[in-house]
């Protein structure tokens, strides 16, 4: 370490003595999150508060009708210390659509990263150190608030970021080897909500995620809900597929939530594994025997590889039935995480630099 170096460092809270490496995905509190209120027509400046409450009236929208929406995003730390986000505008701009949708104000991309990087920051010592395999999950959150009863938009709404670290979201560490059972319930229309981060999509999801568990898998696969022929996406992450002729496939559904991982992963694997890329509706009956590697990608599951699909009361397994991550998965996981975690440049300008 440099001199420079290790005079910022000294300036920076010591981190918390946890032990990142045994980290699940579940709510660890940590000390600060950020807040800002829409209230007749503006917003409020914001601010870092320490209280992990949000009292809303009893009416409020979010509560009865799902007005809400949120966002998934991961701080990292670099071998020089540096903390990264990855791609953060593209989060901001995710939620400005999903607001949109619900007829709620937008949370301006200006005050979306203000509000991250202050979460961030405030949180230091939360932010798991390089190496340790963990990372800083960020959940920004917009919700409509304030006194009503009929079906009608909020007239106030809170913005708030919280923080929390987090291990894989998948139980065993790296690269696990996921499976996925199709579920006999629809997750989203095709003019639907299905393509926006909101709520209202995943608490009709927690059922299909039990029934897909019973069947002995980690999570449901959504199939398209006007045929259920086409892979719409799994419970929580956006699906790839690795097929037979150097093809890397993803869904073309409207009814899929635009995974800024899956966009990255695409990029990736065209540019920098010469794959040929397509995306487009895949028919799984019909094309499962050209499934060499498959995978589920998003913030929270990053890469994990699907082993074994269970289509129509039979399971179907992938490469080495299963048993191990295939080589296209690994490649793309190794370049995906790499620039993540600021070990490989990033020629792509994805990360994001926060100020510490
Ligand atoms: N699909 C669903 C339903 C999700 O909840 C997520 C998680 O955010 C994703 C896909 C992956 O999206 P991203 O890569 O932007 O995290
Ligand atoms: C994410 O990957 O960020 C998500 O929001 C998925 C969530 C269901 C944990």
């Amino acid at each position: 370490m440099t001199t420079s170096q290790t005079t910022v460092a000294n300036k920076l809270p010591e981190k918390k003595a946890l032990n990142w490496a045994e980290l699940g995905f579940s709510y660890q509190p940590t000390e600060y999150r950020f807040r800002a209120i829409h209230k007749d027509g503006k917003w409020s400046e914001g601010e870092l508060i320490t209280s992990d409450m949000i009292s809303v009236h009893e009416g409020a929208p979010a509560l009865h009708y799902a007005q809400q929406c949120f966002e998934g995003l991961k701080a990292q730390t670099a071998p020089d210390g540096r903390v990264l986000l990855f791609r953060p505008e593209l989060n901001a701009e995710r939620m400005r659509q999903a607001a949109g949708r619900l007829l709620m104000p937008e949370v301006p991309e200006a005050l979306f990263i203000r509000g991250v990087e202050e979460a961030v920051r405030a949180n230091y010592a939360w932010i798991p150190p390089h190496g340790s395999g963990a990372s800083l999950y960020i959940r920004p959150m917009l919700i409509g608030v304030g006194q009503n009863l009929g079906l009608k938009t909020a007239k106030e709404f809170e913005f708030r970021v919280f923080v929390s670290p987090v291990g894989p979201y998948y139980k065993s560490a790296g690269l696990a080897v996921i499976s996925l059972a199709v579920s006999e319930l629809d997750r989203a229309a095709p003019a639907g909500t299905g393509n926006f981060k909101i709520g209202a999509n995943y608490a009709g999801g927690l059922l299909a995620t039990r029934l897909a568990q019973e069947l002995g898998a980690n999570e449901a696969l959504f199939l398209d809900a006007r045929e259920r022929r086409y892979i719409d996406e799994a419970g929580s992450a956006n699906i790839v597929v690795a097929m037979t002729g150097g093809r890397f496939v993803t869904p073309g559904s409207s009814a899929v939530l635009p995974s800024v991982t899956r966009r990255s992963v695409m990029t990736l694997a065209e540019n920098e594994m010469g794959l040929k890329t397509e995306q487009r509706a895949i028919d799984l009956r019909k094309e499962i025997s050209e499934f060499e590697e498959v995978a589920a990608c998003g913030t929270a599951a990053v890469i994990s590889p699907v082993g074994r699909i269970y289509v129509d009361g039979q399971w179907h397994g992938f490469y080495k039935n299963g048993e191990e991550a295939g080589p296209v998965m690994q490649k793309v996981y190794q370049l995906l995480v790499g620039i993540q975690r600021g070990e490989i440049a990033d020629k792509y300008h994805w990360t994001h630099n926060v100020s510490l």
